[in-house]
């Protein structure tokens, strides 16, 4: 296949294109993370260096299709209309979460904040994990002061569900309040489209 080939996880909205990774885009990655401003509440700034995306983080996302069969794993978010990279979304298995309860997470370059795209694409995986993937239901987990993030997940429907504080080993400003899980289970989205509960128990990889 070559990597404009459609693939059997892609996702079209109406701004993006949502694809799979190719081996080609170490540069894309490392460009994402090397503005302090996309990394600020994950790491507190630091970048990632071009040998944790090369030998870690590009093929832990080339291996997600292969490792879970539901179809969970990142997404290549392309906007349609320029065809350039504007960063990534995620569904992978939730840590400390039963399998059918997917992780949404994303991660934008900052030319592309500020237009609804991280809550189009979120949307779009939302819908994909409990239409495709057999999800029951969806969470999502960020720092209580990064109020952009909760307000993308409360755009894509997931709800407030607990205040925790994680371990986490970069120190930020505000890190005090500590962090917010967010869901939305099937019953809920199911009940916001105002349609019934689809099976959705055929994966798609
Ligand atoms: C968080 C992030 C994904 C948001 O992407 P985005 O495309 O700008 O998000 P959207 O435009 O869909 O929505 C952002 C919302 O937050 C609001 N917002 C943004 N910054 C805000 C701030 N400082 N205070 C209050 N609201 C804020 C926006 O107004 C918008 O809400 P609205 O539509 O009600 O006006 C993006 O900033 C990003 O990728 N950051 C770096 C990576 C990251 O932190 N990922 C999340 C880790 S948990």
């Amino acid at each position: 296949m070559t990597p404009d080939a459609p693939g059997p996880r892609d996702l079209h909205t109406e701004r993006l294109d949502l694809v799979d990774f190719t081996a080609d885009d170490v540069d894309l990655l490392v460009e994402l993370d090397a503005d302090p401003a996309v990394t600020h509440f994950i790491t507190g700034g630091l970048p990632t260096s071009r040998a944790e995306v090369v030998h870690e983080v590009l093929p832990a996302f080339l291996a997600y299709p292969e490792r879970f069969a539901a179809g969970y794993g990142f997404w290549k978010a392309v906007e349609r209309a320029t065809g350039e990279f504007v960063g990534w979304f995620h569904l992978r298995p939730g840590e400390g979460h039963p399998a059918d309860e997917p992780e949404l997470g994303y991660r934008l370059r900052r030319s592309a904040w500020g237009r609804g795209l991280a809550t189009e694409g979120s949307r779009a995986l939302v819908d994909a994990a409990f239409e495709r993937m057999g999800a029951r239901r969806v969470v999502a987990e960020t720092m209580v002061v990064h109020v952009a993030s909760r307000r993308v997940l409360e755009k894509a429907g997931l709800r407030r569900v607990r205040t925790f504080h994680a371990d986490w080993p970069y120190p930020i400003p505000g890190d005090d309040q500590g962090d917010v899980e967010y869901a939305l289970t099937r019953e809920e989205w199911a009940a916001a489209r105002g349609t019934s509960i689809p099976g959705g128990t055929s994966p798609v990889a």
